[in-house]
């Protein structure tokens, strides 16, 4: 190999290694501060573990899910096992353990949705976002979550997207709501190209 090909491959790496020095930094920064804010949560609050979900779900409303550097920090000021507030976050649907997606789109499984074929409905959501409930995609634009009755029971079967109740919901509305964000996405690239 030519010294001159070394020299351009240690420069790549050089560069490469202060690109993930300045990521690392970045995230541990991130973390430093979500540690700061749920402290700030935390201390006027009392340590009973009977105040375990209530906390959780004001960590929650918080960052907008349970980020781990969180729940460390809870566990810490409860006295417990991380694993035991792990354990409480992943038995209740309501928490999340990833960050939200841009769009969130919420499935109602209440009876009147479910009877009206809910299911299917979460399913195809599944299908068409490739994710499981609980999960954002990789690109972080959506998040799919399951509900119980949001109160709009006569549009059954109901999703709820962006907090805008869409009622008489079908595997082909599903679509064609995805296919309005994408046409939104693309006008707004649109817009921001230079003319
Ligand atoms: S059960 Fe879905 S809105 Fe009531």
């Amino acid at each position: 190999m030519s010294p001159i090909f070394l020299d351009e491959i240690k420069f790549r790496s050089q560069e490469l290694n202060s690109e993930a020095m300045d990521w690392y930094n970045e995230r541990m920064a991130e973390g430093e501060e979500i540690k700061r804010q749920t402290l700030e949560i935390l201390e006027p609050r009392s340590r009973e573990r009977g105040k375990l979900i209530t906390l959780l779900q004001d960590i929650q409303a918080k960052f907008g899910y349970l980020p781990r550097e969180a729940m460390l920090e809870f566990a810490n000021f409860l006295d417990i096992p991380e694993s035991e507030v792990y354990s409480v976050a992943t038995f209740y649907n309501q928490f999340r353990l990833v960050p939200p997606g841009k769009h969130q789109i919420k499935v109602c499984l209440g009876t009147a949705c479910q009877t009206k074929r809910g299911r299917i409905i979460l399913e195809a959501w599944q299908r068409e976002l490739d994710i499981k409930v609980g999960e954002t995609t990789a690109d972080r634009e959506f998040s799919l979550e399951r509900v119980a009755c949001v109160g709009c029971c006569a549009m059954a079967p109901v999703t709820v997207v962006n907090d805008k109740a869409e009622g008489k919901v079908s595997p082909t509305r599903v679509k064609g709501i995805l296919l309005s964000f994408e046409l939104e996405k693309q006008k707004d690239k649109g817009e921001e190209e230079p003319s």
